[in-house]
């Protein structure tokens, strides 16, 4: 129970994190709106398990995941490491919102539907030119998407 409530309830109580994961054919709708190309360097905000994070690496990008829940820090490096993308792909124990976006091509997003407003502002001032994100179910509120398919909404910096 301890540990059910140190590695599930404690995010979630503190930072509002619930986990849901992307269905396998959203996570391949995300990857292939994306546009991504080898070498480039790919994130997912809040990764989960790391299935984005491991379908971008696969895609050939550079691909990190930022995660505050600890026990799927440790599934997704699992993850990571049983598909043998170790050099590829990185999961950071670590709130997002700390961080700098302006290294990322590619942005992948979903489930944080309550900071949609703010992440666009982050992501506006930030992102370097060329770069695009992939948001699963949730819209900016103002910044006008290039592309949707299914339930992926894509944008790009211009
Ligand atoms: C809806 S899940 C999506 C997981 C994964 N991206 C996927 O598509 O399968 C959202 C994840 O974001 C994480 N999360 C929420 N806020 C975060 C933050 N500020 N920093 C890092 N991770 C965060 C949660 O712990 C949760 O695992």
């Amino acid at each position: 129970m301890a540990i059910v409530c140190a590695f599930i309830l404690l995010p979630v109580l503190f930072c509002g994190a619930i986990y849901l994961p992307t269905k396998k054919r959203t996570v391949e709708k995300m990857v292939e709106l994306s546009g991504i190309r080898p070498g480039e360097i790919a994130v997912d905000l809040g990764s989960g398990d790391g299935r984005l994070v491991i379908s971008l690496a696969k895609a050939g990008a550079e691909a990190h995941g930022y995660e505050i829940n600890p026990l799927l820090v440790l599934v997704s490096r699992w993850n990571i490491r049983k598909a043998g993308l170790g050099g590829r792909a990185f999961i950071h124990f670590k709130n997002f919102w700390k961080e700098d976006f302006s290294q990322f091509d590619i942005i992948a997003i979903f489930g944080i539907s309550r900071a949609m407003e703010a992440l666009e502002r982050r992501l506006k001032k930030e992102l370097k030119i060329g770069a695009r994100i992939v948001s699963n179910a949730f819209p900016f509120p103002d910044w006008q998407y290039a592309k949707k398919e299914d339930t992926v909404f894509l944008y790009k910096k211009l």
